[in-house]
């Protein structure tokens, strides 16, 4: 993010304490509890937001030398991320040619001069191009151009590997994450990702919808009584910004300290040393910069429209090596850990309570300015308008 920009952010806050005022939504926005739990809802999600847009599969040091690999399956296609020998990141539909069957079975490594297929020991190269066929004279006619892995749209920008689900049509121009990402490429470009170091990335399999997981991280309302023993402290109330930005969203949850600013040189502010930059990235990833590291937490849907899976990824400036370093990142993930599972108790506990007809759609007050952005943003990419 700009110096100017997280300037006037940190102004517009302090205004707004001063004048007593909040920047809340014109009125309440209803949210249908059927886009929660209709399995004809989910399979048109899956479609239309999971296939078609690129979606983050991990920061750029997941894949921090060449030849190391990563298998993501979350969006329900299986995904083979590797970085070549040119240092680029290819992905592939993870999907042997002969018959079909999963060539990479772990979920990260690094590979040799090639991947081999376990069912038959068909060789792929880090490009994708078929390079050996067991018994070849089986295959005496086969043209092995037209085998060789299917390639999924793919690329790096901003310190992340984006992959679209879905194979490249024909003449299809690269993937444009920038264009993307629209006005937040400027913040992502001057936050750098580039050369943070991945940490304790885990996935968290929940009985909700991928979009209560979303919905818990979009307002700050709920923070006095589901983190009151945990991170509410750090926080003020209701004090929180939003900007719909495309079909992106930027929150910033200001920290008490951020009051302490009033009145100090502007040359000197770092918005993220007192706020939590939280960003909605169109479909389901959240990234939240804070003073000293990053956090990405991707949503997908799990199998039917009441579950779903949390892929969390910590991007730290460097990596740690000694003990004091590493006592300091597990004591940060845990105290983040303890308030996602404050978050999924309640979560979970609505997703159960769904089914009970108590309610035909959920009410967003004005508060909860961002759930309505991103429920927007969804219905409007479902639709098409
Ligand atoms: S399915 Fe891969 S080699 Fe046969
Ligand atoms: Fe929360």
């Amino acid at each position: 993010m700009k110096h100017d920009v997280e300037v006037a952010l940190i102004e517009r806050i302090l205004g707004n304490l001063a004048a007593g005022r909040r920047e809340t939504a014109n009125g309440e926005r209803l949210s249908a509890v059927d886009a929660y739990i209709s399995p004809q809802r989910h399979a048109a999600e899956l479609s239309n937001l999971f296939r078609r847009h690129p979606v983050i599969v991990g920061p750029s040091s997941a894949l921090p030398e060449p030849g190391t690999f990563l298998t993501h399956d979350l969006t329900g296609v299986p995904i083979l991320a590797v970085r070549g020998t040119d240092g680029q990141v290819r992905a592939f539909l993870n999907v042997c040619r002969h018959r079909g069957a999963r060539i990479v079975t772990e979920p990260s490594g690094k590979a040799g001069r090639v991947f081999v297929c376990p069912y038959h020991a068909w060789s792929y190269d880090l490009t994708g191009t078929l390079a050996g066929i067991s018994d070849a004279t089986a295959f005496a006619g086969l043209d092995r151009a037209a085998h060789r892995l299917v390639s999924l749209p793919a690329t790096e920008r901003h310190g992340l590997i984006w992959v679209r689900p879905s194979k490249a049509e024909a003449g299809e121009a690269p993937l444009d994450i920038d264009a993307f990402l629209g006005p937040l490429a400027s913040d992502f470009a001057h936050f750098g990702l580039n050369g943070a170091s991945l940490y304790a990335p885990v996935e968290l399999p929940r009985a909700m919808n991928w979009k209560v997981m979303v919905d818990t991280f979009l307002e700050d309302y709920h923070f006095r009584w589901v983190h009151g023993q945990s991170v509410h402290k750090y926080y003020l109330d209701n004090a929180s910004v939003y900007d719909r930005l495309g079909r992106h969203i930027r929150y910033v949850i200001p920290k008490r300290t951020l009051q302490d600013l009033a009145g100090t040189d502007p040359a000197s502010w770092r918005l993220r040393d007192h706020s939590n930059i939280l960003y909605y990235i169109f479909p389901n990833t959240v990234m939240v910069f804070v003073a000293d590291h990053a956090a990405i937490f991707a949503m997908f849907p799990n199998g039917d429209a009441n579950h779903s899976v949390m892929h969390l990824s910590f991007c730290l400036p460097e990596k740690p090596e000694t003990e004091k370093a590493k006592a300091y990142w597990d004591k940060n993930a845990s105290l983040i850990r303890t308030a996602l599972d404050e978050d999924f108790v309640v979560g979970e506990g609505i997703q159960a309570g769904f089914a009970s007809g108590a309610n035909s759609h959920l009410t967003f007050g004005r508060y909860e300015k961002g759930l309505a952005h991103f429920h927007d943003i969804v219905e409007e990419a479902m639709t098409g308008a």
